[in-house]
């Protein structure tokens, strides 16, 4: 068996078929695929604007920008996410706090950002970040009543959450931005689709997109889009080259027909995993906090005691390793990274979460042999380690 890598990227005939042609048409960048991705892309999601990008953390810059945010004005961000929000919102200046998160899921609650409002002693704040951690669209309603109370800007940071709903019996799709003002996704080749590298931007409000827009290209401001041989432009504003191109748009286009299936092949991962662990209480495992939700199962994490076992993690990554397995951790809390560890607080959660969590294998063609010697081994290792000990 070949080494089961922790997440994957799932190419076909037709996403291949769909680059060729893409590559033998007039346009490599700024052309139809764009405008089609981005069409597509808001009927899925259901939000009234997208606009495609470079990768996921432009698109979170240019969130970050849309809304205003500037030097000093403070927002929170939680404490177990990639390094992508806190980074783009330094960058920008901003104060950043870290909320705490809940130590099973990994994930900032309406409690834990109030706690961190309260322990700061913060006033006011520009805006606050959620990220639906391994997919798991949590407390999006509460945290959208939170925003109104506090009169800020909600940005989902949706990388994981690509084809998630908020509601099943109402359809709701993450990134309809009912709740958010802003979500923003990333097409890594990890994630629910992939453009090798890519992220999109989405929202409901006009003025948001119209400086999203701007801020992707250098500022640039033509008014007759329409019109052949438009040359006039002006530069209203600072601005990036975040542009996605038509190769990546190419390739999202036909993988956005395929994220139905792929939602599917990883719940049905997600589903033979849980099965496979429920006899073992030791394992806690990442489920839907309620029936109505719906993950889209990016991270397979499960959670369980490495200190009680005496063994490191890095120990048993490294086991699983010669084992041919690989795992991730997602991810060493922001809050103790050199960079950010200044924060008084210390986040118990997030601690917790780190040391107990680990990432396993899933993505959509995970093969059922692969599930079960992935699932076997670690509770193989576990057992092992529980009878050395007594
Ligand atoms: C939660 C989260 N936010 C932001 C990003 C950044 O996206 P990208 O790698 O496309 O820049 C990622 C990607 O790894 C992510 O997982």
């Amino acid at each position: 068996m070949n080494y089961i890598r922790y997440g994957s990227q799932t190419i076909d005939k037709s996403d291949i078929k769909s680059v060729s042609k893409c590559l033998t048409s007039n346009f490599l960048t700024t052309g139809p695929e764009i405008i089609k991705f981005e069409k597509n892309f808001s009927k899925y999601t259901g939000s009234k604007y997208a606009l495609a990008c470079s990768n996921g953390t432009a698109a979170l810059h240019i969130a970050f920008l849309s809304i205003g945010l500037k030097k000093n004005d403070n927002v929170i961000l939680p404490a177990i996410n990639f390094i992508a929000a806190a980074n783009m919102s330094n960058l920008i200046g901003a104060k950043i706090f870290f909320a705490d998160v809940d130590e099973i899921s990994g994930q900032m609650t309406p409690k834990t950002l109030l706690e961190c409002l309260k322990k700061n002693k913060i006033k006011k704040i520009k805006a606050f970040c959620t990220m639906h951690h391994g997919g798991m669209p949590n407390n999006a309603r509460e945290f959208y009543k939170i925003k109104k109370k506090l009169k800020c800007y909600l940005i989902e940071d949706s990388c994981h959450a690509l084809g998630g709903m908020y509601s099943k019996k109402k359809k709701e799709y993450v990134g309809n931005c009912k709740y958010a003002d802003i979500s923003t996704f990333s097409f890594h080749p990890v994630k629910s689709i992939t453009t090798g590298e890519g992220g999109m931007l989405v929202t409901n409000k006009k003025n948001l997109i119209e400086r999203a827009r701007l801020l992707r290209n250098h500022g640039m401001y033509k008014k007759n889009l329409k019109q052949k041989n438009n040359w006039f432009y002006q530069i209203k504003s600072i601005g990036f080259n975040y542009r996605m191109n038509e190769i990546q748009a190419s390739l999202g286009i036909s993988q956005l027909k395929k994220l139905n299936k792929f939602i599917k092949q990883r719940n049905y991962v997600a589903i033979k995993y849980k099965s496979l662990f429920k006899m073992y209480d030791f394992i806690n495992q990442l489920s839907e906090s309620n029936n109505d939700l719906k993950s889209a199962w990016h991270l397979f994490i499960i959670n369980f005691n490495f200190k009680s076992l005496k063994i490191s993690k890095d120990e048993f990554i490294q086991k699983l390793h010669k084992k041919k397995i690989g795992v991730q951790v997602h991810y060493i809390p922001n809050n103790i990274q050199p960079l950010y560890s200044k924060n008084k607080f210390k986040l118990t959660g997030a601690r917790k979460y780190f040391e107990n969590s680990l990432s396993i294998p899933i993505y959509p063609n995970l093969k059922i042999n692969e599930i079960n010697k992935v699932a076997n081994s670690i509770i193989k290792l576990i057992i092992k380690y529980k009878k050395k000990n007594h």
